[in-house]
């Protein structure tokens, strides 16, 4: 890195929750080899299926209020608290175990699995028992429109202005935890390099298949690597 860092955006994704033990998606043994992302994780599979999708959704979020942050969950809140530039987290993960780590800035841009939303009325409010086809929407009342508040495949992700305002004036960018798979978040790091402004870092497990377009990579356990990397920077200020 070079010159002074004043503006840091830092995308995580399942890879920095897998050692609180939530599952991650492409991984041997990830939820997408066990379950059918056509069929869980899309609008058309809510219509086909609604009692599946929120049996899926529903045993989720238990394992989401029974897990805790880890080490790296906060790391990433120390060097917020630290920072004194502009910072942004935005995650492509729907647990909540950023804001438990206590992070404040955090985007998320597949949406909260502990939030629920109307398909009627889009009223959002906190979500954190089962949900079935016949919850009613506390705010319009109708039944069968409840949903978990995350964005499924084929519908917009969230944020994405605050988002590519960020990435506009960052320079510095971490990847975290994420194979780079999944568009827009796989994009980021490709745009960030079209506009050879921002040092660019992936923090994983192994070398994603989108490696080389970083300008550097640390390897290894999200709960090793980032509190390290995290106290070199801030070593730095
Ligand atoms: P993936 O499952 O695609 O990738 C997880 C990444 O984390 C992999 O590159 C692993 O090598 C890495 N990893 C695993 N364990 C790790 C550890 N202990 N420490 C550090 N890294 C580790 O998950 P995402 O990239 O987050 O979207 O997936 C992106 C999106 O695809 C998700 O948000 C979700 C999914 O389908 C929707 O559901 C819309």
């Amino acid at each position: 890195m070079t010159g002074k860092t004043r503006s840091i955006v830092i995308l995580t994704g399942a890879g920095i929750s897998a050692e609180s033990g939530l599952g991650t998606f492409r991984d041997k043994d990830g939820l997408w080899t066990k379950y059918d992302l056509s069929e869980v994780a899309t609008p058309e599979g809510f219509s086909r299926n609604p009692v599946l999708v929120h049996d899926f959704y529903n045993a989720r979020r238990k394992n989401l209020i029974e897990a805790l942050p880890n080490a790296a969950h906060a790391a990433l809140a120390r060097l917020e608290q630290s920072w004194e530039g502009d910072f942004l987290l935005v995650t492509q993960n729907v647990d909540d175990l950023h804001e438990r780590a206590g992070s404040k800035r955090v985007l998320h841009m597949h949406g909260e699995l502990r939030k629920a939303r109307c398909g009627m009325c889009e009223h959002v409010c906190a979500w954190d028992g089962d949900m079935g086809i016949a919850t009613a929407c506390p705010s319009c009342g109708i039944r069968q429109a409840m949903r978990p508040h995350v964005v499924w495949f084929g519908e917009m992700p969230l944020y994405m202005d605050e988002i590519y305002a960020a990435l506009d004036s960052c320079d510095l960018f971490l990847s975290i935890g994420t194979s780079g798979q999944v568009y827009p978040a796989a994009g980021f790091v490709a745009e960030l390099r079209r506009a050879g402004r921002a040092h660019t870092v992936e923090l994983n497990l192994e070398r994603s298949d989108g490696h080389t377009l970083f300008a550097e990579g640390r390897y290894g356990p999200a709960t090793q690597v980032v509190p390290d990397y995290v106290e070199e920077l801030l070593r730095r200020l």
